[in-house]
């Protein structure tokens, strides 16, 4: 009998990973290795998240500044829900978003993504330079041409996120998130849920929204679906180190283990721009002065060449 415990423990994986909604970062049949099997899209070539490269990126001067509207204090109820794969808090429709080339985009959910692995603290899924943050979160948004999330969720020009980096260290608590570490607490298996009152996601920003690299993408999770157009912005958001470790410790997932690493890897750019609205000033400064000391060279040959001829010249005669 005990033999056939192992076998029965099989079945029972094999019959859930062919249902193929038991996706995971990575661990089972459907780790992120794997989600394209189940989700085509996950393998395509406009996947996100990316590393975003400051020397590969185009400044565009052009890309006006986002228009954020509704996002500050509203008063109501917003529901936060463990979903097994993060917490998440739904948005209501008066918060919008618009886009450098005046599309408006109608605020959905957000949710985080972080990662705390005993040996890997950072979970951040857009990396810069490399560097990973401690965690992301994504502001989720639809199209407002579309009646609904759900019928813009599989257009083409369906999606906008507008997602920020969070930066852990010595810092003093951000007293904005407060209330939504707090909740965690309340939401620690899938499925439950709690309520938010008085969400001011403008204060849960960084300070500089102006400034953001955009490319086109897709969602990071599956379906993996390649419609969504991305802004990051440059700022990070602060956590104090207790925060930090709050976000990465109190929810479980569907085996009751604890959220860890929800975060994908970062995918191939293929032949995508990522274009900003800020000019990249360290290495900017580096471009100006090497410019300056190709011009200095110039000169200083420029000046000294009617002595040279006059010497190349002189050792003619
Ligand atoms: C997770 O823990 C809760 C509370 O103890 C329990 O009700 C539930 O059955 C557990 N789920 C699993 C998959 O172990």
């Amino acid at each position: 009998m005990a033999a056939f415990l192992p076998l029965l423990a099989l079945l029972f994986l094999g019959a859930r990973a062919q249902h193929g909604s038991q996706w995971t970062y990575s661990e089972g049949a459907l780790d992120q290795t794997q989600w394209s099997k189940e989700y085509p899209s996950c393998g395509g070539r406009r996947q996100s998240p990316i590393d975003l490269q400051r020397r590969n990126v185009q400044y565009n001067p052009s890309l006006k500044a986002l228009k954020l509207t509704g996002y500050k204090s509203q008063g109501g109820q917003f529901p936060m829900t463990n979903n097994g794969h993060t917490a998440q808090i739904s948005l209501p429709p008066t918060m919008r978003m618009t886009a450098a080339d005046g599309t408006e985009y109608i605020a959905k959910q957000m949710h985080f993504h972080w990662g705390g692995e005993s040996s890997e603290i950072s979970g951040s899924e857009h990396t810069i330079d490399g560097i990973r943050y401690v965690a992301e979160v994504h502001i989720v948004h639809y199209n407002s041409k579309y009646k609904s999330y759900d019928i813009a969720q599989s257009a083409p020009d369906g999606l906008a996120v507008l997602a920020a980096l969070i930066k852990v260290e010595d810092y003093g608590e951000n007293t904005y998130y407060s209330t939504f570490i707090s909740q965690l607490n309340n939401i620690r298996y899938p499925g439950q849920s709690t309520v938010l009152s008085d969400l001011d996601i403008r204060d849960m920003l960084p300070e500089n929204v102006h400034h953001y690299y955009s490319y086109k993408g897709s969602l990071t999770t599956p379906p993996c679906t390649e419609n969504v157009y991305w802004f990051v912005l440059a700022s990070p958001i602060m956590f104090s180190r207790a925060q930090g470790w709050k976000l990465e410790n109190s929810i479980l997932d569907h085996q009751n283990k604890t959220l860890h690493n929800i975060y994908r890897m970062t995918q191939p750019l293929n032949n995508r721009v990522v274009e900003t609205n800020f000019m990249n000033l360290p290495n900017e400064r580096s471009e100006f002065q090497l410019y300056l000391t190709k011009l200095g060279n110039k000169l200083e040959n420029l000046k000294s060449l009617p002595e040279k001829k006059k010497a190349k010249e002189h050792h003619q005669e």
